[in-house]
């Protein structure tokens, strides 16, 4: 940490010592300190000499030039450590509160995936919705919807941390739980500056930063990241003209609820799925056999972003061939996507991503699911189900002839 890292609004702020510590005439008395985090690391900083007996006085003049923790450092070192840890967490908690004029402001989980593929459309597509106009009209909003792993979050990350720079303010707000949400949303109002203390309300907190977006006409934009019920974002909705908004979810109708587009996220088809097996093993395949055999692995997960990153591990960290893989997977697939290690950037695997979507499935819902995987996956007829002819007895599945459901 280095004083030039503090910006020149906060040195300013600095640089407006304490009035009320000072024993100094009427230019020190007129002197305040605006932002009221460094008002109360002077104050305890301030307080602690006093406890030790030293009079403000005497170090009065050299504090008001004091702009940064360095020089702090220096300073103290004729007086007491103690008191300067105290004081450098809070010139730390200083530079992380950062004041609304210290912006951009980017609150962003992850950089660039060096290995990200594809997506050249959906990226455009982003582009067109949400880059901030010259003369903006309304707020923009776009929902991404897919399966578990298919790459949602990857691609809104994309287009976040290439677009860095059309943004003043960009938010990463994880959306599935209230409890998440209102994390994120706190952490974001300290980063802006507008957290007065440790203890203050969450909701006052939320109500911060949706007042600071709807009335600072910066141009910001926030993610919501796995969304659960779409109900949850009404407390943070903005209405501001400068902004935009990325849903994700795995369902459509929470990624499409509140928005004027949507993007249907679909896993790589069998070509552009052989380039990424390619490019996540480093492995071109050597010969007419590997090559087939390069397919086939796209085939049987559907070229599915998640599971070819954890065979892409499995692979590599084994050094097998395609074709020795091939033979392990038609084994034991299951042990595969159990052993090889998720994505860094993933907390799940394979399996568990799909055990917890399974899990949330209704009592009617799982049934269905049960019944379904003995069809082929791709577009089962729905008459073939709610077809009385169908003779389908199971008392679980009497839902499918209610019309309603
Ligand atoms: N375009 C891509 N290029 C390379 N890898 C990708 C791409 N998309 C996804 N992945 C890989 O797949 C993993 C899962 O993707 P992601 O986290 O985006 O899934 P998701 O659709 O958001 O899933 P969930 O619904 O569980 O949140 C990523 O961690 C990444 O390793
Ligand atoms: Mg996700």
């Amino acid at each position: 940490m280095s004083s030039s890292s503090l910006t020149k609004a906060n040195a300013a702020t600095i640089d407006a010592a304490p009035a009320s510590f000072s024993s100094g005439g009427e230019r020190e008395r007129s002197r305040s300190p605006t932002n009221p985090v460094w008002k109360a690391a002077i104050e305890r900083y301030y307080g602690e000499l006093a406890k030790g007996g030293i009079k403000a006085s005497t170090i009065d003049k050299d504090l008001w030039d004091v702009r940064g923790p360095d020089e702090l450092i220096r300073l103290s070192r004729e007086i007491s450590t103690a008191e300067t840890v105290a004081a450098l967490k809070d010139f730390q908690s200083l530079q992380i509160l950062s004041d609304p004029a210290r912006l951009p402001c980017f609150m962003i989980p992850y950089g660039l995936n060096l290995r990200f593929f594809g997506r050249t459309a959906e990226i455009q597509t982003l582009k067109d919705a949400l880059h901030p106009r010259e003369e903006p009209t309304q707020l923009r909003a776009i929902g991404i919807h897919g399966l578990g792993g298919v790459g949602k979050s990857q691609l809104a990350l994309h287009y976040v941390n290439t677009s860095m720079d059309a943004f003043e303010v960009i938010a990463w707000i994880p959306a599935e739980t209230q409890i998440k949400l209102v994390q994120a949303l706190c952490q974001l109002a300290k980063k802006l500056g507008l957290a007065e203390g440790e203890n203050e309300d969450d909701y006052q907190n939320v109500g911060k930063v949706r007042d600071w977006l709807n009335t600072a006409g910066k141009p910001f934009l926030l993610i919501f990241d796995n969304v659960g019920k779409l109900g949850l974002l009404d407390q943070i909705w903005p209405a501001s003209n400068r902004g935009s908004i990325i849903i994700t979810s795995r369902s459509h109708s929470q990624a499409a609820g509140r928005v004027t587009a949507t993007i249907a996220l679909s896993p790589f088809r069998a070509e552009e799925g052989r380039e990424v097996l390619q490019s996540l093993t480093g492995m071109k395949p050597a010969g007419d056999e590997e090559e087939t055999a390069a397919r086939e692995v796209c085939r049987l997960v559907d070229g599915l972003p998640l599971a070819m990153v954890q065979i892409s591990n499995f692979i590599r960290d084994r050094g097998y061939s395609y074709g020795e893989f091939l033979r392990m997977y038609e084994k034991s697939a299951e042990k595969i996507f159990a052993k090889s290690e998720p994505p860094v950037e993933y907390n799940h695997t394979l399996l568990t991503t799909w055990e917890i979507s399974l899990q949330s499935l209704s009592t009617e819902a799982t049934a269905l699911q049960n019944l379904l995987v003995f069809f082929d996956p791709d577009t089962i007829p729905e008459r073939l189900l709610i077809n009385a002819k169908a003779e389908i007895q199971d008392a679980r599945l009497e839902f499918l002839s209610d019309e309603f459901e």
